[in-house]
Formats: C-alpha cells, structure tokens, sequence
C-alpha cells in the first residue's frame, strides 16, 4: 500500500481459524497505543480478558499500555446467555456500547472481534444483511481507524460486510508442501494503490511479521 491505510475508515480482516487475526487487530491497537493514539478491543463473545492474557505473552507493552489507558479490552454482549431470556441485544445495541466507550475514552483505533458473532444478533434472516450495512455505516462516522474481524465463513462467497467496508484484507493458513503456511493478502484498499499478491506471514516474540511474496 502506499504508506499504510487511511485513517477514521472501517476495514474488514476476514481469515480461518488461528491464521492470526486476532493478533494482528491487537498489534495494531498495541502500535497506535504506543505512539499515543488510544486503542479499544472489543470481544462480542466473552472472551477480552482472555484475549489480553493472550497477547500479554508479546514483546507489544501490553500490560503497561493498558495500565496507562492507552490500550483497553472490553467484552460487549452480542449473544445472550441462557440466564438472560428476554434480554434484546442487536447491532445496534452493540454499537451504542461501543459509542459509549469510544467517546469516553477518545478512542481512535477500534478493533471488533469478530463480526460472525455479531450475525447471530440478527434474528430476522431477511434483514441481515441490512442491519450488518448499518452497523458498518455507523462505525465509518466515528472517528476512529476500524478493524472488523470476520471468520471465512465460505471462501466462495463474499459477506455483506466485505462489501460494505473501505479496505479488505485476507489471511490464509494453507497445506503447501508438508507443512502449513500463513499469509496475508489485500483485496481491496480504496484510495490506495496496493497489488493482490499473497504474502507470507510469519509469527515471533514480537507479534506478526509479513515476509516475500508467496511464489
Ligand atoms: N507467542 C504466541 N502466543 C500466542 N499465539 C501464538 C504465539 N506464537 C504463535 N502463535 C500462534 O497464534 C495462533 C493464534 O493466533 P490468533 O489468535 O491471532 O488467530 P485467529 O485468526 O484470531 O484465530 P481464531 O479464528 O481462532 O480467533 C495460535 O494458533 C498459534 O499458532
Ligand atoms: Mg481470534
């Protein structure tokens, strides 16, 4: 890309499991939170404290950054739990949470973990669609550089959220040879120049590092 991405879009990180999404989405809050620019992770399952415990492990500062308020991780509810029969939790639910949050805390880097989660809060099928286009156009009026994370559901169809967001971004994690390699790979960046080449990802002390072109 030419420099990085535009800052205050909304950007959507789709790949299967353990392909390093998580980590990415956090790295990059950990980097904005380094340089002063205060970052939120958002779990919509209940997993952030688990999450930080996770990331903590990386040379990234984390529990320093979030000692100082830098660096926060916030679980918002986007499924309810059995004991909470009755309760209404929906886009828009979790979105005014989040607002909430991001206005308390001027937060400028957001990452939401994971969009999936968020489906299961739409309960009428027909609107679905309609309702993750909604969240997705609320989001892009905060002032904040968004991440989305979206499991690869079906690699052969796009979700409506990949359609939806300013930049869009896969990670694989694939059998080549005899063993597994992950990469990264742009799909589309609006407003930027950027080629669609696969690159290989690699995981260290210090968190993701993009090596050559996958050849
Ligand atoms: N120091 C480390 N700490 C934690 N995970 C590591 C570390 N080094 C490598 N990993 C790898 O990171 C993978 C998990 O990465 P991450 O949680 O970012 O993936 P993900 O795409 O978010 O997965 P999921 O879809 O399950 O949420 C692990 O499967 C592990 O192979
Ligand atoms: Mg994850």
């Amino acid at each position: 890309m030419q420099g990085g991405v535009i800052p205050d879009r909304v950007y959507v990180l789709s790949g299967p499991p353990g392909s390093g999404k998580t980590t990415f989405g956090v790295q990059f809050l950990a980097y904005g939170a380094s340089t002063g620019v205060p970052g939120l992770y958002v779990s919509l399952t209940r997993g952030a404290e688990t999450t930080l415990e996770n990331m903590s492990g990386y040379n990234l500062n984390i529990p320093a950054l979030t000692g100082r308020d830098m660096l926060f991780f916030r679980d918002v509810k986007s499924v309810p739990d059995y004991a909470d029969s009755g309760t209404s939790i929906s886009p828009s639910t979790v979105y005014a949470e989040i607002l909430d949050f991001v206005n308390m805390h001027s937060i400028k880097r957001l990452v939401i973990d994971s969009m999936s989660t968020l489906r299961f809060s739409v309960t009428d099928q027909t609107s679905k669609d309609m309702e993750i286009g909604r969240f997705i156009q609320n989001l892009s009026q905060l002032d904040c550089t968004t991440i989305l994370i979206s499991e690869m559901v079906d690699p052969s169809t796009y979700s409506a959220e990949q359609y939806a967001c300013d930049g869009l971004v896969f990670f694989h994690n694939f059998m080549r040879g005899r063993s597994m390699t992950r990469a990264i790979q742009i799909i589309k960046m609006c407003g930027t120049v950027h080629d669609c080449e696969m690159r290989k990802l690699e995981f260290t002390a210090d968190g993701l590092r993009v090596l050559g072109k996958i050849v």
